[in-house]
């Protein structure tokens, strides 16, 4: 029996998720504190007030200082020194507000400790009753990798330690802040990473420390796709995205484009726009007729409105098409949150299918739809003696180009990993791509033949848009169910 384009689901049962990842945090998060015990004070004590004093300096710094601060109250055997850190890539602005944030978070967390310390996304705040400028000091020290497992452990981790030994040495090359930054490929990844010392370190102590902290990091963090290894005179990261707020340029695809950069903008099947500070975009899986297509956006507009009735923002997936608006411009930009991931239950019979089949028809998508003037491409891989086949289909949102497409469906192995590499079925997606595996046929395989004459695109663009009254919408024919997946309302 062969399924196609509208099929329900109840054949399986899936299960669903709704990711916001803090991937582009502009916002401080605090990580970690540690608490130096048998170190108290106690109230009233000249202690308690010369660390009130390094708080309330440490909440209104002014200067930069290049986002490192040594502040020294009181003396022996009350003083209290404390260093503070900020990620090299903070502005001013941001690194004084992560400093306040941060100490004002560790004092409620170690209220009578004389030593303590605490990262943050952004920075690193450190108190102690001794000396602490220019001690090289590997602990207390936290490693905390991400869940998510790389496609290929072995070629991550080798791509990993490689790119972490040169930004050790270009650290302590001579570069006052004590930091480097770069990337490197893995296969089809890749890596980001940065390390950090604080400069109050000479250059020898600081390639002890990242050495240090980077045999650390290839153990805790063997094979995941990103980590970070914290401890009180440096911090290293890796991430299979960029997390730096000057990131570098990300890579293109391994071949240079040759294709025509974009399908046209506009047409049945897909319709960006921005109107009173509103901008919107919907797509059609192109392997769907035209009736489908309008039916499922009209749906999805109602329902969207329904869901999401005084938000800013709001996304919603339909199997067939999907529809996001947001007072914010995103149009052309690659979006990775929020991501849904929804699996067949039932996991593949032969699990060595994962490695070979299901990666391959991964690969093929993943470099064959960016290439597509519509961005969308299915494939049928033959599997076994041929007897058998698995389907597959990946779809990028077409405002974007050729390399964020890349990109983006390359990022869904994260999760794919996570969820879903050895179910029979599933399928991940964020705002920009999206990709299904089936052990089915899903999908028509006679696509849509030339793009509709423009007068149409007219009639689509005026007629079908997202406004909270949604009235004068074609009227589509009645056609089977079109499917919901799931919607998300976002507030700016
Ligand atoms: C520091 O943080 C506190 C609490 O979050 C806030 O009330 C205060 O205004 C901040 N101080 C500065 C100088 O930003
Ligand atoms: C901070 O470090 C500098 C550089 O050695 C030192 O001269 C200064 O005295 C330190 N400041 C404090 C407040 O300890
Ligand atoms: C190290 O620094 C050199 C010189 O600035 C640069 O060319 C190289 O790309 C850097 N290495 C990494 C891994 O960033
Ligand atoms: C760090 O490790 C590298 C390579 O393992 C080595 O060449 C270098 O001397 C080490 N640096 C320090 C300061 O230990
Ligand atoms: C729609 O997307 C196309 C392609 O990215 C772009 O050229 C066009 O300006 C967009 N339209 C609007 C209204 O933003
Ligand atoms: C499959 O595509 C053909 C050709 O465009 C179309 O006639 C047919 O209605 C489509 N079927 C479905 C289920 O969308
Ligand atoms: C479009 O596809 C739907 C769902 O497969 C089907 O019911 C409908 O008849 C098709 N309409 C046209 C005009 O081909
Ligand atoms: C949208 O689809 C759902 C589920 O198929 C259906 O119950 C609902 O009536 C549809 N709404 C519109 C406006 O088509
Ligand atoms: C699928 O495999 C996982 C791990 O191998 C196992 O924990 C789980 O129970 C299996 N699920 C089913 C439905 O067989
Ligand atoms: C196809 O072949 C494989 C192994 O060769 C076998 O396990 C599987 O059951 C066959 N599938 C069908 C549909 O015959
Ligand atoms: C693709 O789009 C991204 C995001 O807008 C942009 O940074 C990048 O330079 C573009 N790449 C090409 C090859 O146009």
């Amino acid at each position: 029996m062969v399924a196609v384009g509208t099929s329900i689901l109840p054949l399986f049962l899936y299960s669903v998720l709704l990711f916001h990842l803090p991937l582009f945090l502009s916002l401080d998060v605090f990580l970690f504190e540690n608490c130096t015990q048998g170190t108290n004070f106690t109230a009233t004590s000249t202690y308690q007030a010369n660390l009130n004093r390094i708080v309330s300096q440490l909440s209104s710094l002014t200067e930069f200082n290049n986002g490192f601060y040594n502040l020294s109250v009181g003396t022996s055997p009350d003083n209290v020194n404390a260093i503070a850190l900020c990620t090299a890539d903070r502005t001013r602005e941001q690194c004084i507000s992560c400093v306040n944030y941060t100490i004002t978070e560790l004092r409620g967390a170690c209220p009578w400790n004389k030593e303590a310390i605490a990262w943050s996304e952004f920075c690193m705040v450190k108190y102690a009753n001794r000396n602490l400028f220019g001690n090289l000091e590997n602990d207390p020290r936290k490693c905390a990798p991400s869940p998510a497992f790389a496609m290929n452990p072995d070629q991550f981790n080798a791509a990993v330690s490689q790119l972490m030994n040169k930004l050790n040495f270009n650290a302590t090359a001579g570069d006052p802040r004590k930091y480097a930054s770069g990337q490197t490929k893995s296969g089809f990844d890749t890596v980001y990473g940065s390390v950090q010392c604080t400069p109050d370190l000479d250059d020898a102590s600081c390639g002890s420390c990242l050495n240090f902290s980077t045999t650390e990091l290839l153990n805790c963090c063997s094979g995941k796709i990103g980590c970070r290894v914290l401890s009180p005179n440096c911090m290293l990261r890796f991430e299979s995205n960029p997390f730096e707020n000057e990131a570098p340029e990300p890579p293109g695809p391994p071949p240079p484009p040759t294709h025509s950069p974009t399908g046209k903008a506009s047409d049945k099947f897909f319709h960006n726009d921005s109107l009173n500070g509103i901008h919107s975009l919907f797509l059609c899986r192109n392997d769907v007729n035209t009736s489908t297509c309008q039916e499922c956006v009209k749906n999805s507009t109602q329902t969207l409105t329904e869901r999401c009735p005084t938000t800013t923002g709001g996304i919603i997936w339909y199997d067939e098409c999907m529809l996001r608006y947001s007072n914010i411009n995103f149009l052309g930009q690659m979006e990775l949150n929020p991501a849904y991931l929804m699996w067949n239950l039932a996991n593949l019979s032969n699990p060595e299918e994962a490695s070979v089949n299901i990666q391959g028809l991964y690969s093929d998508l993943v470099e064959g739809a960016p290439a597509e003037p519509t961005k969308f491409l299915t494939k049928e891989r033959p599997v076994f003696n041929g007897n058998e086949s698995r389907y597959g289909l990946a779809q990028c949102s077409r405002d974007l180009n050729e390399t964020s497409c890349y990109n983006c469906l390359n990022y869904l192995h994260t999760w794919i990993e996570v969820c879903c590499k050895d179910k029979k079925g599933w399928r991940v997606g964020t705002p920009s791509c999206n990709i299904r595996i089936e052990e089915y046929q899903f999908f028509n395989l006679s696509t849509p033949a030339a793009p509709p004459p423009e007068i149409q695109d007219e009639r689509l663009s005026e007629e079908i848009w997202l406004r909270s009254s949604a009235t004068h919408v074609t009227e589509a024919p009645d056609t089977a169910g079109i499917e919901l997946l799931t919607s998300d309302c976002s507030t700016t």
